[in-house]
């Protein structure tokens, strides 16, 4: 066959469901000698672009850890320049949502919030409720915060007498959980080169392939993207099982 004949394989098909622990801002923001807070800015820049990518590709679902439960012990000017640009990006969504044409569902525990923040969350999930690409917002989520939440809505079920212990499976549990409804992400990257979950979706993730990056979260592009779904075509997913 000529090279002029040879056909380009078709890319294969991109998970339905891709999560992202997006890390890296601050050393992106100092390796330019740039306040974290400019890293910060920098990341969510990437997570427009990524989200508007992960729409033309088909995902279904992208889950993004934007804040965690131990980010609180991070300076007030960086906690306070992260809701900043928090607010600031919801706003824009709020305006851009037709042209976004995503679903905005928020995991995390948000009374934590300024009440105007909390406003801008709930507005923009039941807003953008028609769109069918769901974006979930990790916001103030931890893994293990989510899974005691899980546990005692499930305790107080009982108590109430609407369920019995004996009732409690993995399929009821999960619709404790904040993702209820969500199938569980088949991949979850994380830039920056570090390699831990730091308490994101650790009951969701039993199965997930990890793709860890050594590039920073506001270098991360379409191309790392496209690396990711890549390597994860790769991998052989056994769940448990024997070939
Ligand atoms: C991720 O970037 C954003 C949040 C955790 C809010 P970091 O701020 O953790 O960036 P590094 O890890 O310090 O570079
Ligand atoms: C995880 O990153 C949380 C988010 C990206 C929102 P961290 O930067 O907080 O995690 P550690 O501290 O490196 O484990
Ligand atoms: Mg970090």
């Amino acid at each position: 066959m000529s090279l002029f004949q040879k056909k380009e394989s078709a890319p294969l098909p991109p998970p339905n469901h891709i999560a992202i622990i997006m890390d890296g801002n601050g050393r992106w923001a100092k390796k330019r000698g740039l306040p974290r807070t400019a890293g910060h800015a920098a990341g969510a820049e990437s997570f427009r672009r990524i989200a508007n990518y992960c729409r033309e590709l088909g995902v279904k679902y992208l889950t993004v850890y934007a804040f965690s439960t131990e980010n609180w012990k991070r300076s007030t000017e960086e906690v306070g320049g992260i809701m900043t640009l928090l607010g600031n990006y919801l706003r824009e969504a709020l305006r851009d949502m037709e042209k976004n044409k995503v679903h905005f569902v928020f995991f995390g525990d948000l009374s934590r919030l300024s009440p105007e923040l909390r406003q801008l969350c709930l507005e923009a999930e039941s807003a953008s409720r028609e769109y069918d690409v769901q974006v979930n917002f990790c916001l103030n989520y931890g893994g293990r915060d989510e899974i005691i939440r899980a546990a005692k809505a499930f305790a107080q079920d009982v108590a109430r007498g609407e369920k019995t212990p004996e009732e409690l499976d993995e399929a009821t549990f999960s619709q404790y959980l904040y993702s209820a409804s969500v199938p569980d992400p088949e991949l979850i990257i994380r830039p920056s080169g570090e390699q831990r979950t730091s308490n994101f979706l650790l009951w969701q993730s039993a199965y997930s392939e990890f793709v860890f990056m050594d590039v920073l979260w506001p270098d991360f592009g379409p191309r790392e993207l496209d690396e990711a779904i890549a390597q994860f075509h790769r991998r052989d997913r056994r769940f448990g099982g024997a070939k």
